[in-house]
């Protein structure tokens, strides 16, 4: 996820440069593969130095701390589309190189805003479209006699997507920064005002800080803040606030735990997703290689596994297409030995480093096979390893246990589905604001479920059919942040030997899509017959209410969403349960984000 920090100082300041990287440092935390600084002194001379990796590392490279100036913007990019280069590093010029900025967030409509600024003789140095909003900028400041607000006011309605930008103009002692659906706010210093996508950049600077809505622009001087509406012109009059909380409560965007506020970001991670995909060229090329190709694999590890178990239902079910779903070791001994150049394998992984995944990848190309890869990293080694990939668009993900990144594999797979079957994906529009109505019904019914299984060692997630994978993934979270054993398995095979388990009491958690609530009431009832207690993540159903103990319910939506809103009451009863042991559910013992060991 990017990050965007700017700084609009009354004198030359010695230190920018210094700032600029404590800033960023401070913004690494959202996760980046490339970083760059840009400075503006009192003759209006740009400085502008970035280049792939690591903050500390092109710091000292290109001496960013060193560099000085009245105002000056540091810019972490994370890639979506686009690799990450120095020339798709940002802040960006624009042709005459009178303009420097850098946005956060993704310009959907990127593409055709570059084919058609060349056409108007712009001259773009790479593909990012943190470029393509200077130039967008750029375009309408030439035709309008020099003003920037209305120059931004006029790019806006030609950026489509979710983004904040940043920009200065060589001649006025200025920053103009707007907010479209990404995170902007600012803040005021005595002899300067800043504005950043988020607070913790701020805050070693100032805590008097300004909040902005989306539809904004600020006009940052070292006197103050001006707010301008876009659609009006209008300016606008808010009184700036005082932030009291802890530099790490406001990290974690005020929740207590990464993980909590990871499962918050579904929503909003789940709508950038489906913006990006609708927009995207790749997704065409992944599409004519499923089309083209027989069988299909669906690999990967752990949650990206489970994605993979419920993708090959999506893809069957929806499109009519057969897929297998395989850990990257069985693809490797059951499936390697067959496959030829008939054959793709979609390699599904949120940080593209796995090396179970990488180590499949290989063989996958020595025989030949199509290799599609599906991951959060840009920039990893999947990425390069993979033919095509699609990204997740998630932003960084800091919890050890994954949420967002699987919801996200999920509804990618979701789409993929759709596109394959001919099927309108703009139904799909729905699911954030599902999530976000799930989430919020869900929390405190979660809450208190946790709190029943947290007294158990060991447990039981079941579901039938397309719920499999949910109750997987489910007992999968639960067993990596409470160290408690839980099995997830379809619920059909629970008579064939596990029932043993079931005692006065014993809880068995059952996730029961709409189409299937009749035949879990047979599997419910093998439970409570023997005293066993069972809960139901379902939708509302009177009759399977009337069957057991506890009920998550979640709201109604279509059949094939069930899957994505029965995962969020799973990801918040992990995550109770947790914290109701004594466990910091971020960093689980004996486990890492990213395995790349054998
Ligand atoms: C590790 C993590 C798991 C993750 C798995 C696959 O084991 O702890 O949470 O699901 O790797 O990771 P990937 O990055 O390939 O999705």
């Amino acid at each position: 996820m990017c990050g965007i920090f700017g700084l609009v100082s009354a004198r030359e300041r010695q230190d920018l440069g210094a700032i600029l990287v404590e800033a960023g440092q401070r913004l690494a935390y959202r996760g980046y593969d490339s970083v760059g600084c840009a400075t503006v002194n009192g003759a209006g001379v740009i400085d502008l130095r970035k280049d792939v990796g690591r903050v500390a590392e092109v710091s000292e490279r290109l001496r960013l701390d060193q560099m000085r100036g009245q105002r000056g913007i540091v810019q972490l990019r994370w890639a979506t589309f686009g690799a990450p280069s120095h020339r798709n590093a940002q802040p960006h010029l624009d042709c005459d190189g009178d303009m420097v900025g850098a946005h956060n967030g993704n310009v959907v409509n990127n593409v055709q805003l570059q084919d058609r600024l060349v056409r108007q003789g712009h001259t773009l140095r790479g593909t990012n479209d943190g470029e393509t909003c200077v130039h967008a900028v750029e375009h309408h400041f030439d035709r309008n006699g020099g003003d920037m607000v209305d120059a931004i006011r006029q790019a806006y309605d030609d950026l489509a997507g979710d983004y904040a930008l940043l920009i200065t103009h060589c001649d006025e002692n200025r920053l103009y920064a707007i907010k479209k659906g990404s995170g902007l706010v600012a803040g005021l210093g005595p002899d300067f005002t800043c504005a950043s996508s988020d607070l913790p950049s701020i805050l070693p600077l100032t805590r008097t800080v300004l909040r902005v809505h989306d539809g904004e622009i600020l006009v940052l001087s070292p006197e103050g803040v001006r707010i301008i509406q876009v659609d009006t012109g209008q300016e606008v009059d808010r009184e700036p606030v005082e932030i009291t909380e802890s530099m790490e409560s406001v990290t974690k965007g005020g929740y207590p735990h990464f993980m909590l506020k990871e499962i918050h970001e579904q929503p909003t991670a789940a709508a950038e997703l489906l913006h990006l995909l609708d927009q995207s060229v790749h997704v065409d090329r992944f599409l004519e290689i499923l089309r083209a190709s027989e069988p299909v694999f669906l690999v990967g590890c752990g949650t990206s596994y489970h994605a993979c178990l419920l993708g090959a239902y999506y893809l069957n079910q929806i499109a009519g297409r057969l897929t297998v779903p395989m850990l990257p070791g069985q693809f490797i001994t059951r499936a390697a030995g067959s496959v030829g150049a008939r054959a793709a394998a979609v390699f599904v992984s949120q940080s593209g480093e796995t090396k179970d995944v990488l180590n499949a990848v290989k063989v996958a190309r020595s025989r030949a096979c199509r290799t599609l890869g599906v991951l959060n990293v840009i920039g990893s080694t999947l990425t390069h390893a993979s033919e095509t990939y699609l990204p997740l668009a998630c932003g960084y993900e800091i919890s050890v246990p994954a949420t967002k990144t699987f919801m996200n594999q999920a509804l990618l797979f979701l789409y993929l589905a759709y596109r394959l079957a001919d099927r309108d994906p703009a139904a799909l529009d729905a699911v954030p604001g599902l999530l976000e109505s799930t989430i919020a019904v869900t929390d405190a019914p979660a809450r208190r479920v946790a709190e029943t299984l947290a007294a158990w060692d060991e447990l039981y997630y079941l579901g039938y059919g397309i719920t499999e994978p949910i109750a997987l993934e489910g007992a999968l979270k639960l067993k990596e942040i409470t160290y408690t054993h839980c099995e997830g398995i379809f619920s059909a095979e629970f008579k064939h030997g596990p029932l043993s388990a079931v005692r006065a009491g014993y809880p068995v958690t059952f996730f029961t899509a709409p189409d299937d609530v009749d035949m879990m009431i047979n599997h419910v009832n093998e439970v409570t017959c023997r005293e066993g207690r069972a809960i139901a993540v379902a939708q509302d159903n009177d009759v399977l209410r009337s069957n057991v103990q506890d009920y998550l319910a979640v709201p109604p939506s279509d059949p094939w969403v069930f899957p994505l809103l029965a995962t969020i009451p799973a990801q918040l009863v992990s995550y109770y349960a947790s914290v109701a042991r004594g466990f910091d559910p971020d960093f689980p013992r004996n486990l890492s984000k990213t395995l790349t060991v054998d």
